[in-house]
């Protein structure tokens, strides 16, 4: 299985949509991605934007920024459609995160909340390289993710603490520690990089591309 349920599964759609608010500390990270996205952003970019939760929060403080949200489940991005009828700065792609990105021209932030986990961990590093290739010199890359515990008790213990039976992980999750992918991020020449917000399996990680970079 390697993620088709976010496809094809109504249910399972709805109740992550429906529950989004719900779990403890989000807006506590999600406020701390906000501080660290420049104010005059002009383009940014989503990856996984479900059904455009993070671009929303991104436009409040934001007028001038345009978006553009990927994802690959015409569900979701049903509800991103309608979250962002008439609006003519948001654009949305359907495209599976698996293949290279495409080509959408060059981007002053991008950003992704819960949704790189799903791939291989092979393809999560790549992907980090296409991103930096992509990103404006000076551009921030913010991926508030699902990462891994450092044992099993713990995670465990995230589960519970979001009050969702362990049974219920989802199959197409391939979780990754931080230390690993911010050794990736430092390794593809970001600059700044850190975890700069975590709680149990939540992590917000951020890296910047240095000013001199093309
Ligand atoms: C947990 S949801 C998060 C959605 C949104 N970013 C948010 O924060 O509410 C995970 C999202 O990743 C998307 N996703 C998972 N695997 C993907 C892939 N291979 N390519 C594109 N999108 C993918 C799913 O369709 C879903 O919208």
């Amino acid at each position: 299985m390697r993620g088709e349920e976010w496809t094809s599964d109504e249910e399972k759609v709805q109740r992550y949509l429906d529950r989004a608010d719900e779990f403890p500390h989000r807006s506590e990270g999600e406020g701390v991605l906000l501080e660290h996205i420049p104010r005059e952003a002009r383009r940014v970019l989503d990856l996984g934007t479900g059904d455009g939760r993070l671009l929303a929060l991104l436009q409040a403080d934001r007028p001038g920024m345009s978006g553009v949200g990927l994802d690959f489940s015409e569900l979701m991005l049903a509800g991103a459609r309608e979250r962002f009828a008439g609006d003519e700065r948001v654009e949305l792609v359907e495209h599976d995160l698996v293949q290279p990105l495409p080509a959408l021209g060059r981007f002053d932030v991008v950003v992704s909340s819960f949704a790189i986990h799903h791939l291989e961990h092979e393809r999560k590093r790549s992907l980090y390289a296409e991103v930096f290739d992509l990103l404006e010199p000076g551009g921030v890359f913010a991926n508030f993710e699902h990462v891994a515990s450092a044992t099993h008790r713990l995670h465990l213990a995230f589960f519970a603490a979001i009050d969702e039976p362990i049974e219920n992980e989802d199959p197409s999750d391939r979780l990754l520690d931080v230390e690993t992918q911010l050794g990736w991020l430092r390794e593809l020449g970001f600059d700044d990089v850190d975890c700069y917000w975590k709680w149990l399996e939540m992590a917000l990680l951020i890296g910047v591309k240095p000013a001199g970079r093309r």
